[in-house]
C-alpha cells in the first residue's frame, strides 16, 4: 500500500471482501436471518479453531461475559475478583448481577491481575474469577487455577493468544469469552463467542441468550429468565467468511507488531507495554500500545499526532475511577497504583493488518517529533 505524508492513518480497519460480501448475500437469499443453520456451524468451526470442546455464539462479547457469569454461579450478595485495567465490560456485567467486582492490582510485566494479589483478595463471599488478558497478553490462568474457584476468561482482546503452558486462551475448559466487534482480530460487526467444555453449562447459555427458551425451541413456557442475546445468521455467515482469513490476519498482526517494535525501540524514554512472547506464552494481537514517558501531556501528544493525520487513543482508563465506579463503591485514587501509572500513560496507536511498513515509520517518526524525544534507528 502507497501512504502519502497527507493520508488519515486510522486507528483499526477490519478486513472484509468478497468472501464476507457473498456469505451475506447468501443469507439474505435463504430467508433464515436467525436461529438458522450458520449459527451451529460457525460454534463447531470456532471451538475447533481455538481447541475447545463446545462454543457458544452471542450477540457481543458483553452479552458472553454475562451469560458465562452466570453460568458461573455468580448471585446477589457475590463477590468476583478482577482486573481494574480493562474496559468498563468485565466490570459491568460483575454488577449486573448485582454481584461486587472486587479489583485488585495489576502485575507491571503483564498488565493482568496478580495472581498473589488475587490469592489476598478471597474471602468467603468470592464466587469467581474474572481474569481479562489485557492488550492480547494471556494472564496467568494457571496460577489462578490453584486458587479452586470457578474462572471466567475475558479473552475478548486475545484470540490466537497462548498460556506459558502450551494450551490456547480458550481451550483451558472453563469459560472464556471472546469479542467481535469491527475493531478486533476478527469481527462479525457485533458479536461474541464463549468457549467451554460443560455440555449443561453449554445448555444453559444457549437457553438464556435466547430468553430461557430449551435450545430445541419445543416449548414457549419460559422456565427460568432469559435476554435476547442471540448473534444473527448474517452475522454468523461473516463470521465463517473471518474464520477461513483468520490464520492471515493473525500473521500480518504479528507483522505489524513487529515492525512497530523495531520502529519503536530506539524512541528515546517510551516503553513498549507487555511482551510479545515470554516463556512460553504467546500474545493475540489486538492493538499496539505504549507506555508514555512520565510527565508527558498526554492529550496534547494525541492532538499533535491528530493533526498529522494519525489517529490514536488512551486507552485503557482505570475502571475504578470511573464516575460510576467511584460514586457506586467508593474508590478512589492511590488503591492500585500499578494500574493508576500505566492508565495515565498508555496509548494506543494505529493498528491493524494492512498498516504498511511506510506507515509504521510514519507513525514512529511523528511519536518521536511530538515527544521531542531523540529517536536512534
Ligand atoms: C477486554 C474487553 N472486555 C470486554 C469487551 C466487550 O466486548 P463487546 O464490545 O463485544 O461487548 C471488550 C471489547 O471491546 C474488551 O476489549
Amino acid at each position: 500500500m502507497t501512504d502519502s505524508a497527507h493520508d488519515e492513518i486510522p486507528l483499526a480497519q477490519p478486513v472484509l471482501g468478497a468472501a464476507e460480501e457473498d456469505a451475506v448475500i447468501r443469507v439474505l437469499r435463504s430467508g433464515r436471518l436467525s436461529l438458522g443453520p450458520l449459527l451451529g456451524a460457525f460454534e463447531e468451526r470456532f471451538a475447533a479453531l481455538v481447541g475447545a470442546p463446545l462454543a457458544s455464539a452471542v450477540s457481543s462479547g458483553t452479552a458472553g461475559l454475562h451469560l458465562a457469569l452466570r453460568a458461573a454461579g455468580v448471585r446477589d450478595g457475590d463477590e468476583v475478583i478482577t482486573s481494574p485495567f480493562s474496559f468498563v465490560a468485565s466490570a459491568n456485567v460483575i454488577v449486573y448481577e448485582r454481584a461486587r467486582p472486587v479489583f485488585v492490582d495489576i502485575d507491571p510485566r503483564t498488565l493482568t491481575i496478580d495472581p498473589s494479589a488475587a490469592a489476598a483478595a478471597v474471602t468467603e463471599r468470592t464466587r469467581a474469577l474474572l481474569p481479562v488478558h489485557i492488550f492480547g497478553w494471556p494472564a496467568d490462568v494457571p496460577a489462578l487455577e490453584r486458587l479452586g474457584l470457578p474462572i471466567v476468561e475475558d479473552a475478548c482482546e486475545a484470540l490466537g493468544a497462548r498460556f506459558a503452558d502450551g494450551v490456547a486462551v480458550g481451550a483451558r475448559g472453563h469459560q472464556a469469552v471472546f469479542a467481535f466487534y469491527a475493531n478486533k482480530q476478527m469481527t462479525t460487526g457485533e458479536g461474541g463467542m464463549v468457549t467451554l467444555a460443560d455440555p449443561v453449562l453449554k445448555e444453559r447459555i444457549d437457553s438464556e441468550r435466547n430468553q430461557g427458551r430449551a435450545p430445541d425451541m419445543d416449548w414457549l413456557d419460559h422456565d427460568r429468565l432469559g435476554f435476547n442475546y442471540r448473534l444473527s445468521e448474517i452475522a454468523c455467515a461473516i463470521g465463517l467468511a473471518q474464520l477461513e482469513r483468520l490464520q492471515g490476519l493473525l500473521a500480518q498482526r504479528a507483522r505489524v507488531a513487529a515492525a512497530y517494535r523495531e520502529a519503536l525501540a530506539g524512541i528515546e524514554g517510551l516503553e513498549l507495554l507487555c511482551a510479545d512472547e515470554e516463556g512460553g506464552a504467546v500474545r493475540g494481537w489486538f492493538v499496539y500500545t505504549v507506555g508514555l514517558p512520565r510527565g508527558s501531556d498526554r492529550d496534547a501528544m494525541i492532538r499533535a499526532l491528530r493533526e498529522l493525520g494519525i489517529q490514536s487513543k488512551p486507552y485503557l482508563p482505570a475502571i475504578h475511577l470511573m464516575s460510576y465506579y467511584r460514586e457506586t463503591f467508593g474508590h478512589r485514587a492511590g488503591e492500585f497504583p500499578v494500574c493508576e501509572d500505566i492508565a495515565e500513560r498508555s496509548v494506543a496507536l494505529p493498528f491493524f493488518p494492512a498498516l504498511s511498513e511506510a506507515q509504521i515509520e510514519r507513525v514512529a517518526g511523528a511519536l518521536a517529533d511530538v515527544l521531542g524525544r531523540r529517536r536512534s534507528t
